[in-house]
């Protein structure tokens, strides 16, 4: 697999002092919570808007400043807001309000041991699509698709021990054949519920993301999806925040400033 792309400029050297981690579960987001000491910011002075459940944790690490972000939970059901639709407005809200210099958005995937994925490996995508928005009309069909480079980290990857791997999105956590096929096209390893939606908006705002995403369940293996990620979520996401905290050594974010 190809490292990820080499299109995008690296970012000047310092550019990085704010720092946005998206997150989908709370499962996955409180032990970086713990492990950097953020705090959460009280509801009365939220940046988000009256009504939303989004959740920010910050705090400062190594000189850098930190907001995590979860989309918290359904009001009604009480379960994580997972999928692209609050993955979108989450990242929306805090790009508007935080302006951060670098997105990390962060979770577990499903991974494909045809294409090389195993439980426990973290993979830093190298391109990222969605697999359930099939509009079959010339140039509609490649909007639905989204594929978008991800913000090129030749270092991070040279001094870490991550996989690369393209990543496709859809909203479902099990796979019907369509989307089969969809993330066949997309040629992808490892699949989520997250990462092209907040691709999309950070793009839009020309805000550089990286995808590091922790493999909790064979989508092409013997076990039932459902069963197998809740099985592993809880020893996967610690080998999710290892490779977060690698990420933010400060030798790692010095050398992403620099070509
Ligand atoms: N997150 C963890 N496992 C997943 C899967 N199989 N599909 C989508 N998102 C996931």
């Amino acid at each position: 697999m190809a490292p990820p792309s080499d299109d995008s400029p690296p970012l000047p050297a310092g550019a990085i002092s704010n720092l946005l981690i998206v997150i989908a579960m709370q499962t996955e987001a409180l032990p970086l919570v713990n492990k950097f000491h953020l705090v959460e910011a009280p509801s009365n002075e939220s940046i988000f808007p009256k009504g939303a459940p989004w959740i920010r944790y910050h705090g400062n690490y190594k000189g850098l400043h930190i907001d995590l972000v979860w989309p918290g939970k359904d009001p009604v059901l009480g379960v994580d807001c997972v999928g692209t639709v609050s993955a979108a407005l989450v990242t929306y809200a805090s790009i508007q309000s935080l302006k951060p210099d670098l997105i990390i958005n962060a979770g577990t995937a499903g991974g494909f041991k045809a294409k090389g994925a195993g439980i426990g490996d973290v993979f830093l995508a190298s391109d990222v699509a969605f697999h359930d928005r099939r509009i079959p009309i010339p140039v509609f069909d490649m909007y639905g698709i989204g594929t978008r480079k991800t913000f090129a980290t030749p270092n991070i990857l040279k001094e870490l021990n991550l996989k690369v791997g393209k990543l496709s999105t859809g909203d479902s956590l099990d796979m019907s054949p369509h989307d089969e096929s969809a993330i066949q096209n997309n040629d992808a390893t490892v699949k989520d519920m997250e990462g092209a939606a907040v691709a999309y908006v950070a793009d839009m705002f020309s805000t550089p993301a990286i995808f590091v995403k922790a493999v909790t369940d064979i989508v092409d293996g013997e076990k039932p999806t459902a069963e197998e990620f809740l099985q592993n979520l809880v020893a996967v996401t610690a080998a999710l925040d290892k490779s977060v905290t690698e990420v933010m050594k400060d030798d790692v974010l010095e050398l992403m400033d620099s070509p």
